[in-house]
């Protein structure tokens, strides 16, 4: 996951390949709900692991529930209807799936009882409408409390005087959010009196395919609803929540979204396979397929596979009623950029209420992509930029704004002159339902190389390149290359090997066939960790003899180009800059003074349980720096146009903050801040 402050990503040309899309939320904590209350044991399989199930998973533990994970099947023992306390407080983060059902599950199930349960959330839970569910379950006998404003939570949940009252039909608004009809739903099967419920749907359902969703699982669990069309759900007495056994997620169909939208934009040669989810799906968002296909894509559908490739091209504008897909409608905004002309989507108020009111948010950051966006109470219209600009997108704690808005860095395919990176503000808040969503996008998309943005820093020994182009690399997201350990990593295979450092031939065979990668914070040579093996100074002086050699330098180029791929690149060598990437978009030269750096290199061999003394570690930095600079193959200097920067009275920290300034300097975004 991208834990950085915010995340470049550079213009991107094509996608292709498989993806396969994490289990659907909706789904995955109905299920939970579900299992969480039901008698019996259930077998999850799919489950979506993220933010909103997390905090779901969280609150059916402090209820009583226990789990076990058994290989990628989670097995949860259910309640059976009743809580294992009377008193507890649950935390919902911003999860509207957990938050709606829970209130209602716990109100009822409260209801003839001593119980009180208080139910929080994140400051914008605390400023997501929850009233009309409130007064239905209080019009219901239920005794709930706003704790700090009416009609929002946070909320507690405690016993009723007089039970419920279930002789009249239960009446619930429909047009906020369909969630309320959902949680009534899921709700009422935990009523202990054996009467009939019935729930009258004022006003017009919106978001009707989650509602559908909501029936489905209630089967599976086994309880029937009757339904008279869309107004009335009927609840016979007598039903109790089964386990089914085993229960299977599908995959998300609003998180493939993002992918079906990349392959109509960008899967020109052949289609983007999209797995977990397909024309078998029972969510709403799956009708996203026939937007795109009006929009000119093609895709083909297997019951949980889609293929998808761009078509007709640029898109067919749409003007779409996208009610019944409001969260896939937030992907159709953006790929409005990519058609002829403007788009419609109407008939999306509901947008106002979600994670942030995706209304405003939506149109003021396509706006800064240079799209021209009209924002009505209930509708949006975009037209394409007609000259398309590098925007950095504030994603208002919303997973959604932050995966739809990522899309438009497939801005080649719109012709954008010069192509765009686009920068994403707070990557993380994808956790909520894709913790892993980006690194999902860069394995299937790809761009050339020139477009991968490469930071190069370059100096000399034991100057502290390791550690700052590390932490560049944690800052910006990017990958990091070590490439004096690809020269160690030889030097070690040569060692082995019993090869003299004179032999350029047998060398640079030898580095032509190293298998060295680099796993979390070990580096493997084959199969064997060789992390510490590689900092050793016999190791130390056999790489700097044999990176001399032009024929064992040719040898591992290949391999450090390998790993410019997206995001990004932070590499640390001696030739970064001048040689091995010299259109590195900003290339550092870090020295420090010869005391400084023994003193550094002998408190890391020291700390690392390795005797050194400080006069021979001095006397052997000279000499490496010499041969570094005086070999004729890429000789230690400074790259035309680095930035000089001596960190001998530098903290680590300062060091990062110049590097850093620097390059934010060279990006293209506006500077409005992150
Ligand atoms: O940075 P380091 O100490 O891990 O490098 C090990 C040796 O490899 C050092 O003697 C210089 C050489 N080297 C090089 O010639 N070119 C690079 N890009 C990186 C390292």
């Amino acid at each position: 996951m991208f834990a950085t402050r915010f995340l470049d990503i550079p213009p991107l040309e094509s996608i292709g390949g498989a993806v396969r899309v994490p289990g659907s939320k909706s789904i995955s904590n109905r299920a939970l709900l579900l299992a969480g209350f039901a008698s019996g044991t259930t077998a999850i399989e799919g489950l979506l692991h993220s933010d909103d199930t997390r905090v779901m998973l969280e609150a059916l533990a402090v209820l009583g529930c226990r789990f076990e994970t058994e290989a990628d099947r989670l097995i949860v023992h259910g309640i059976g209807g009743r809580p294992a306390l009377e008193e507890a407080t649950l935390f919902l983060g911003n999860a509207g799936t957990a938050m709606r059902p829970l209130t209602a599950a716990l109100a009822i199930a409260a209801a003839s009882t001593d119980s009180s349960f208080e139910l929080r959330g994140t400051p914008r839970m605390h400023e997501r409408p929850i009233g009309d569910l409130v007064d239905a379950l209080r019009r219901l006998g239920c005794k709930i409390e706003c704790l700090e404003r009416e009609g929002f939570p946070p909320l507690r949940v405690s016993a009723g005087s007089s039970g419920l009252a279930l002789e009249k039909p239960i009446r619930v608004r429909g047009d906020v959010s369909s969630q309320f009809l959902s949680a009534l739903l899921l709700a009422l099967p935990l009523r202990r009196d054996g009467a009939d419920a019935t729930i009258e749907v004022e006003g017009a359902l919106i978001s009707k395919p989650y509602v559908e969703i909501t029936l489905a699982l209630l089967e599976r669990f086994g309880i029937d609803v009757e339904r008279e069309g869309e107004q009335r759900f009927r609840l016979r007495g007598g039903q109790a929540m089964r386990s089914p056994g085993t229960f299977v997620v599908e995959g998300d169909a609003s998180s493939a979204t993002y992918f079906i939208a990349a392959g109509a934009i960008s899967a020109v040669d052949a289609p983007l396979r999209i797995e977990g989810v397909g024309s078998a799906s029972i969510q709403g968002d799956i009708a996203f397929v026939d937007a795109v296909r009006a929009m000119g894509a093609r895709v083909d559908a297997g019951p949980a596979w889609l293929d998808v490739r761009r078509n007709r091209w640029p898109l067919a504008a749409i003007d779409l009623d996208c009610n019944a897909i409001p969260d896939a409608a937030m992907t159709l905004a953006v790929l409005a950029l990519f058609a002829e002309g403007p788009s419609r989507l109407r008939n999306i108020a509901s947008w106002r209420v979600k994670e942030t009111d995706r209304l405003a948010a939506m149109a003021s950051e396509l706006r800064k992509l240079g799209a021209r966006v009209a924002e009505g109470a209930d509708f949006l219209e975009i037209a394409p930029p007609s000259s398309w600009r590098a925007a950095s997108i504030a994603t208002y704690d919303d997973h959604r704004v932050a995966m739809a808005l990522s899309l438009a860095a497939f801005n080649p395919a719109a012709g954008a002159t010069p192509p765009v990176p686009v920068r994403i503000v707070d990557p993380c808040c994808v956790a909520k339902t894709w913790p892993d969503y980006f690194e999902t996008l860069f394995s299937a998309a790809s761009t050339s190389c020139g477009s991968i943005p490469v930071l190069a820093i370059d100096g000399p020994t034991a100057s502290g390149k390791g550690t700052l182009a590390n932490a560049v690399a944690a800052a910006l997201g990017y990958r990091y290359l070590d490439s004096g350990a690809l020269y160690r990593g030889a030097a070690i295979a040569a060692l082995e090997a019993g090869v003299e450092a004179t032999d350029e031939c047998a060398l640079a065979a030898l580095a032509a066939r190293l298998d060295l990668h680099f796993d979390a914070d070990r580096t493997l040579l084959g199969e064997r960790d060789v992390s510490d093996s590689l900092r050793l100074e016999s190791v130390a002086a056999m790489a700097s003899r044999i990176s001399a050699l032009p024929a064992v330098r040719r040898a591992l180029l290949a391999l450090q180009l390998a790993s410019r791929r997206l995001p990004g690149l932070v590499a640390d060598g001696r030739d970064m800059g001048s040689v091995v990437f010299p259109d590195a978009a900003l290339k550092v030269f870090l020295t420090a003074g010869t005391a400084e750096r023994a003193d550094r290199r002998h408190k890391q061999l020291i700390s690392k349980g390795i005797s050194a003394n400080i006069v021979s570690l001095r006397a052997d930095l000279e000499a490496r720096d010499a041969r570094d600079r005086n070999r004729s193959a890429s000789p230690l200097k400074p790259a035309e146009g680095a930035l000089l920067l001596d960190n001998s009275a530098l903290s680590i920290e300062a060091s990062v903050d110049v590097v850093l300034k620097a390059w934010e300097e060279r990006r293209p975004f506006d500077r409005s801040p992150v």
